[in-house]
């Protein structure tokens, strides 16, 4: 089974989260992928039978918070994700609000079925990766 994680990140600590769930997915006996949502292609989402995507929090601390525009714009190139499990994750320095529903809403209408999110605090990027990864790998073990 394998699962991409793709993410945007601009000072790396999306990329930590996306490692550390790329590790946990391992663990769980799954192959992992990881991946800039910049350098992802059709085959790499066509290859994976889950997804996991993650973004950093962008927005003027407490207005127009969401995922980092780059990470929607990137989002929006991707190819339909006919029905694959997928997760949602972000890193956040004071407070992610609509984030990850923002985030899950635009990979529901790729088609994706989103099964886990997780926020992590920038302080702590790989906090939540290894219950994220078990949920995402869960639908892949019964199939
Ligand atoms: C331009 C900019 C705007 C940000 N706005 C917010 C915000 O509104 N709320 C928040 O919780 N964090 C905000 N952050 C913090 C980042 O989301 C956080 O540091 C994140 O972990 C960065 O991830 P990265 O290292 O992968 O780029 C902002 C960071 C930047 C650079």
């Amino acid at each position: 089974m394998q699962v991409l994680v793709a993410y945007e990140s601009r000072g790396g600590r999306t990329r930590r989260a996306a490692e550390a769930v790329a590790d946990a997915v391992r663990i769980c006996g799954s192959e992992a992928t990881v991946k800039t949502l910049k350098d992802t292609t059709a085959e790499d989402v066509d290859r994976s039978d889950a997804i996991a995507i993650g973004c950093w929090v962008e927005g003027f601390v407490f207005f127009k918070v969401g995922p980092a525009k780059a990470a929607l714009a990137e989002l929006e190139l991707l190819p339909a994700l006919g029905g694959k499990p997928a997760a949602v994750f972000c890193t956040y320095a004071f407070n992610p609000r609509t984030t990850l529903a923002t985030l899950r809403k635009s990979l529901e209408t790729k088609g994706a079925k989103v099964v886990v999110q997780n926020a992590s605090p920038r302080s702590h990027p790989d906090r939540g990766a290894t219950e994220l990864a078990e949920h995402i790998c869960a639908p892949l073990k019964k199939s």
